[in-house]
């Protein structure tokens, strides 16, 4: 079936993650972060995942805004770095993460060929909007879908469902792009096709449902969109 439409995850895949403890520690004041901004983003991405699966799992939902807060906290307490104006100066930063370098072009050649471009990611429609508008992105996708149109996070199998029911397309004429391992094996099992965009050079997670394709990064996407 011939794709139609290629749907991006933003979280570490459009978005990088790290793009706000790193600008942080860069920033004037960032001293206290010079040398542990890694290990505090990596434990602020690591607690924000895992509490959107205890919270999909356990039916105690709270949106990622809030999601994203508890997890820099337990971050920033880990550090011994806890301090309001920390706290907001990051939280401030995550609305507007930067892009990996090559997806203003890589998403360019897409809608330039006329495929239809979007989003489907944990964020809420304000995080979403305010992350796109600072990349200048606005004009690129059909659809910026969030989960809070289902109160639950991924990969809960009514995220998925947005997609066709929003879009009117079959699950094998999407593309699905996600760097998020986890992410990409519960989408490929939903009946997507897949791209993983394997940014870490990490091992294929041990799940449920495997991607069809993996990438280092968004330039060739293009060459992933052939007859299946
Ligand atoms: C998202 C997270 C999973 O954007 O990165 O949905």
């Amino acid at each position: 079936m011939t794709i139609r439409l290629c749907v991006f995850d933003a979280y570490g895949t459009l978005f990088d993650v790290d793009g706000a403890a790193r600008r942080a520690a860069s920033a004037p004041g960032g001293q206290a972060l010079a040398q542990i901004w890694p290990q505090l983003s990596a434990n602020w991405r690591r607690k924000q995942l895992e509490y959107t699966w205890l919270r999909a799992a356990a039916g105690h939902h709270a949106d990622f805004a809030q999601v994203t807060e508890d997890a820099l906290d337990w971050a920033l307490e880990e550090a011994g770095l806890e301090g309001a104006a920390l706290r907001a100066r990051l939280l401030a930063l995550y609305l507007e993460l930067p892009v990996f370098p090559e997806v203003p072009d890589s998403l360019q050649g897409l809608a330039a060929h006329g495929m239809a471009l979007a989003i489907l990611s944990n964020g809420t429609p304000d995080m979403l909007a305010s992350a796109v508008r600072a990349a200048r992105l606005q004009d690129m996708f059909q659809a910026v879908l969030s989960v809070e149109d289902v109160g639950v996070f991924k990969p809960a199998g009514a995220v998925y469902d947005m997609v066709g029911a929003r879009l009117g397309v079959a699950p094998q004429e999407v593309l699905f792009i996600s760097s998020n391992g986890w992410d990409i094996c519960a989408g490929a099992a939903y009946g997507f096709r897949t791209l993983w965009v394997n940014r870490a050079g990490a091992p294929m997670d041990r799940l449920f449902g495997r991607p069809d394709a993996m990438a280092r990064d968004l330039r060739d996407v293009g060459a992933h969109l052939g007859e299946g």
